[in-house]
């Protein structure tokens, strides 16, 4: 290639969190010559804020969990809209991911007995997530990027991808990218690819993801011509801070629910009773005194309100505050410390105590917390085969939050970490075994990566004075205003209007100054991720005319079982303009339907 760096690998991965490390090490022992690129410095990922713990039924605290409990909370959490045989392979396989993850020397918190310790999380029947006090995520990514390094996988990091590249028969077989420091084009062709992004949190005004989480994987595989699906399916976390304004969307962990912690609104009522959907209803608390008891004797009592799913706690929270119940800078309060020692907080969260105290100056072993839902995590994302992570672009993986299916319309809190251990692992096997059926040498289009590139730099050609970051802040306040917790026909319908406007400011954006580390540039780019990965949950939200999981519509508060309930909405893009179909979910099979007679 004239004038451009270029690499040529096996298999390209692009991400470095938890999934795309996973996915490197399965790679590399399979023979591939491996790349790694990040947008960040390597270990900078929103894995870390997956802090509370790894989903995984390894009966250490219950010995009656197994991976059909697991598989059967799963669905139900995902209000049955999951790829049942992601949640059946993820179940199955999670408790040998985090032995491993063990041998490769992550310490876990520990039993009397020596067993990992496993902790209570909302919509999980037995306390099962093996955590590291409250910097699971962290421990995750730090054990994995060690093995990676060990292991001699190559790691590219500051380097944004732009495009993916296809050959004549259409298969992805590599990428263009834009080192981030020097501002210079660099190529990577590769047999297979692996996209490993993770979320879309950016395009949100209040989120927990940091800089990185602009949709960059969901939009690459989009422009691919790849399906994403259930894209309308947004988390918001309940715990994320209010205040200061600083520190707004940053996650408090829901291990401090599951430790103890309670919700309670301006009034100090423990609202949450107030909130036990029909779904929940059997497995729930209805009394502060039953919830209690729970905390002491596990199996004898019903669960605490506090515990049922995030999407559920989220709405509540929303609800108190929009009648008027709220804490005085617009959330609500979790309370920790009338519920365990300071010994035992500062223990257990210590993150959560030095969050609070450096940031917000509130000491939660005296005081609670104020706290609101933040964008955290998409559940929709690329349409994926359950066993090998394939999307429907030959070539290209995917693993992690970049994929849709696992979680349907709302994730289980630990899930995450499991998910990204089971398919990052299945991504790497995938893509390699794609790999090695690929024969003969990857071809680069030239043409390609020029239109590609010409692309990227007609940003400092343009006229005007469009700005990456007016522009981007006007997504944010039109995806937090008119496609947040709460969606209605009208509102949808001018979101679906204003990203018509904001896609052509996104176009249009000025960029001023040179290549070299240009942050302005660097949005610009991202932006037009935004901007499609936008367009997709707009129009998926406006086709679910239902409420499921994340994605609660005003005008239609009720699931639809019957119809709604059992397709996925398929976004996919044709000359350049998104477009969203509806698909059958496969179809469970009976041994797996039974698991939900039997609960019964
Ligand atoms: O609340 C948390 O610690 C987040 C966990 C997750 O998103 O899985």
């Amino acid at each position: 290639m004239p004038d451009i760096e270029t690499h040529d690998f096996d298999i390209l991965i692009i991400g470095a969190g938890g999934a795309g490390l996973r996915a490197a090490i399965e790679a590399q022992a399979k023979g591939m010559r491996t790349a790694l690129v990040c947008k960040s410095l390597l270990g900078k990922a929103h894995t870390v804020m997956a802090e509370g713990g790894v989903a995984a039924a390894m009966g250490n605290v219950y010995s009656e969990d197994n991976w059909k409990v697991h598989f059967r909370d799963t669905m139900r959490g995902g209000k049955m809209l999951n790829n049942w045989r992601m949640a059946q392979l993820h179940a199955q396989e999670s408790p040998e991911r985090v032995l491993e993850l063990e041998q490769w020397g992550a310490l876990f918190d520990r039993t009397p007995d020596g067993l990992i310790l496993q902790r209570d999380f909302g919509g999980h029947r037995y306390a099962r997530l093996a955590h590291v006090g409250d910097r699971t995520g962290l421990e995750l990514l730090r054990t994995v990027q060690h093995r990676a390094v060990a292991v001699g996988i190559q790691v590219f990091m500051e380097c944004k991808i732009i495009r993916l590249l296809h050959d004549e028969a259409g298969r992805v077989n590599g990428a263009v990218g834009l080192w981030r420091e020097t501002g210079k084009f660099v190529v990577f062709g590769a047999k297979s690819v692996i996209l490993a992004t993770g979320g879309v949190g950016k395009m949100y005004k209040f989120t927990s993801n940091s800089w990185e989480g602009t949709g960059d994987g969901h939009a690459l595989a989009l422009w691919a011509g790849a399906d994403l699906i259930d894209m309308e399916c947004i988390q918001f976390h309940p715990t994320g801070m209010i205040w200061p304004p600083s520190a707004r969307g940053l996650l408090v962990t829901e291990g401090v629910r599951g430790d103890g912690g309670i919700l309670k609104n301006r009034d100090n009522e423990r609202f949450m009773f107030n909130y036990i959907s029909d779904y929940f209803k059997a497995e729930t608390s209805d009394t502060i005194e039953e919830a209690d008891q729970w905390y002491d004797n596990k199996r004898d009592f019903r669960r605490p309100p506090e515990l049922l799913p995030r999407d559920e706690v989220a709405r509540a929270i929303n609800s108190e505050v929009k009648a008027g119940r709220g804490s005085p800078h617009g959330g609500v309060f979790l309370d920790i410390a009338s519920r365990r020692s300071a010994e035992d907080i500062r223990r257990r969260l210590p993150s959560m105590y030095h969050q609070f105290k450096e940031l917000a100056d509130v000491d939660i072993t005296k005081d609670a917390m104020e706290i609101g839902p933040t964008c955290h995590y998409i559940m929709g994302g690329i349409r994926v085969d359950a066993d090998s992570a394939a999307a429907t672009v030959p070539g290209l993986f995917a693993a992690g939050e970049v994929a849709g299916g696992m979680h349907g319309a709302n994730r289980l809190g630990g899930n995450s970490l499991s998910d990204l251990l089971v398919f990052g692992r299945r991504a790497g096997i995938g893509a390699a075994e794609y790999a090695l059926g690929t024969s003969g040498k990857v071809n680069i289009d030239e043409t390609q990566v020029e239109k590609i590139t010409q692309h990227a730099l007609s940003f400092f050609d343009h006229e005007g004075h469009e700005n990456a970051y007016s522009a981007h802040q006007a997504l944010q306040n039109t995806m937090q205003e008119l496609v947040g917790i709460i969606r209605t026909e009208s509102e949808l319908l001018e979101a679906k209007d204003q990203l018509r406007g904001l896609e052509e400011r996104a176009q249009a954006v000025s960029v001023e100054g040179h290549r070299q580390f240009n942050p302005g540039w660097h949005l610009a780019l991202d932006l037009e991720a935004m901007v499609a990965v936008a367009q997709c949950t707009t129009l998926g939200a406006i086709d679910r005319r239902e409420s499921r999981g994340g994605h609660t519509r005003e005008d239609f508060p009720l699931p639809d079982n019957e119809t709604l309930g059992k397709i996925n909405m398929v976004t996919s893009i044709a000359n350049g303009e998104v477009s969203v179909r509806s698909e059958a979910l496969p179809e469970m099979p009976p041994e797996l339907k039974e698991l939900f007679e039997e609960a019964h």
